[in-house]
């Protein structure tokens, strides 16, 4: 299985990916499909990382800006991530998780967050931070990783994409 960014010709492909992943998961808007290709149109797919066999797609890892109190900081926001479920639980989307996570503390990224599931996030460093809040959900499920001191205190918002489409 091969890590790599996305390429133009990946587009299409990778919709697919998105919508199969979520389309059985209760919690799911069925809508993140539509966001990941609204953030590569806003120019905000900071990462966009697939997960490659046999020259198949199947897995995908977004990562977008986030703001705190409104400022740019250095900050970003991991997901969507979806792997196709016939692929699922065999290791892709950790091995997406991982790779997203080492490029972006190898740039100048201060921190990233996310919002899922403790029991599966924190196996990569995600813990909840009480400096960090988060509007948009259960406080629980919000989580954040630290790559550089200081830790920031504020409001956490996702890029606009993500009220109008996820
Ligand atoms: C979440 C997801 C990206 C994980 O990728 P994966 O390749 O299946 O995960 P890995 O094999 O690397 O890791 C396995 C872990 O994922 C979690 N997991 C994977 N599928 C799961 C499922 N159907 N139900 C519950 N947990 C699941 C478990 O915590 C599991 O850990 P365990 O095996 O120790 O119990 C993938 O299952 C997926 O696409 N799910 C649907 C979309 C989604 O929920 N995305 C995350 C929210 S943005």
């Amino acid at each position: 299985m091969l890590i790599r960014d996305e390429a133009s010709g990946d587009h299409r492909a990778i919709r697919s990916v998105v919508d199969a992943a979520f389309e059985s998961m209760p919690f799911s808007n069925k809508k993140e499909g539509a966001l990941v290709d609204a953030l590569r149109a806003a120019g905000a797919l900071t990462m966009s990382l697939v997960a490659e066999d046999n020259d198949a797609i199947i897995g995908h890892i977004a990562i977008s800006p986030v703001t705190i109190d409104g400022a740019a900081l250095g900050w970003f926001g991991l997901g969507p991530v979806a792997v196709l479920p016939e692929r699922q639980r065999g290791g892709v989307g950790s091995a997406l998780i991982d790779a997203a996570l080492s490029r972006l503390r190898a740039t100048a990224a201060a921190g990233c967050v996310v919002f899922g599931k403790p029991s599966f996030y924190e196996r990569f460093g995600f813990r909840q931070q009480a400096g960090l809040r988060f509007a948009g959900g259960p406080p629980e499920l919000f989580m954040t990783l630290l790559f550089r001191s200081p830790a920031p205190i504020g409001a956490v918002d996702y890029h606009p994409c993500f009220g109008l489409v996820g």
